[in-house]
């Protein structure tokens, strides 16, 4: 990998692991998600990135893609279990990382674990040559040991510059592929365990959004407006509430871009089987003897 690059992706990593450990001390019952994300996002400008997506802070039976809106009043609960899920980039190289905790009780302590012990016995299989389906067998076997289900239509994926979901899925179960890891391949591998049905359906909005597309040349603003989306995100995620003071009116204006097929706009993943769910995540490099933890 180029000296460059390597450097800002472990930049990236750093200041992302920092920022993970960071919100999840500050996840405390009747404090605010708002209050959490807003810290956690101004921290990762202070220590010199710029967020990769909105932070994700998914409870209990969310288990990924939520981002609270400016308006969102909804606090910490005991017993929450929640998924603090944290992008950070440097000139678009991209560390990705996410950690489990339960508020106040320790109902899931175990569950938690379940994610994390996964994540710790791909980490040590992931080297150049690793066929994903090992690892997907990996992951799920560790989980199920304890007890829990592999979530098995969530992954894990490479990086790319500017690019969250590079093309490549890693799996949490051994689903048929072929395809082996690469030296110099940069991966976030996110076990997701839980005690419901180990899949994932959309649900309401996410707040999270990400221009996919851009207009062509005409008279009204929506090519003024991408443009400025573009230059602020590029092709990544971005919050409504980030576009507040930068837009008049951010939501009129994302659901005109959502309609017209611009932009898109996520869904809460939501367990099945209203399950619990755990998640840990790291970002990779993969070498040839093994692999580089960047968060
Ligand atoms: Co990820």
């Amino acid at each position: 990998m180029d000296e460059e690059v390597y450097k800002k992706y472990k930049l990236a990593g750093s200041i992302a692991a920092k920022a993970r450990d960071y919100g999840a001390n500050l996840v405390k019952a009747g404090k605010t998600l708002l209050e959490v994300a807003e810290k956690v996002e101004k921290k990762i400008e202070e220590l010199g990135g710029k967020p990769a997506f909105p932070v994700n802070i998914s409870i209990n039976d969310v288990a990924a893609h939520f981002t609270p809106r400016k308006k969102d009043s909804t606090k910490f609960q005991p017993g929450d279990v929640v998924k603090i899920d944290v992008g950070v980039h440097i000139d678009g190289y991209i560390a990705d990382t996410a950690t489990t905790v339960e508020v106040e009780t320790d109902r899931y302590g175990e569950l938690i674990n379940a994610s994390r012990e996964a994540l710790e016995n791909a980490i040590k299989a992931i080297k150049a040559g690793i066929r994903l389906r090992e690892l997907g067998k990996i992951i799920s076997e560790t989980i199920k040991k304890r007890g829990y289900r592999a979530i098995d239509n969530l992954s894990g994926h490479n990086l790319q510059r500017y690019l969250l979901h590079a093309g490549l899925s890693i799996p949490n179960v051994p689903e048929f592929s072929l395809t082996k890891l690469d030296a110099d391949e940069v991966i976030a591998v996110e076990p997701f365990a839980t005690d419901g049905a180990g899949h994932v359906i959309s649900g309401k909005e996410s707040n999270i959004y990400r221009l996919v597309k851009f207009p062509p040349k005409s008279r009204d603003k929506t090519r003024i407006y991408a443009g400025k989306l573009r230059k602020l995100y590029s092709t990544l995620p971005f919050a409504e509430r980030w576009l507040e003071g930068k837009f008049t009116n951010p939501h009129n204006l994302l659901e005109d871009l959502v309609r017209k097929g611009y932009v898109i706009s996520y869904s809460q993943l939501i367990e099945k089987g209203r399950g619990m769910v755990s998640q840990h995540e790291h970002t990779v490099i993969v070498t040839e003897e093994g692999c580089e933890v960047i968060t």
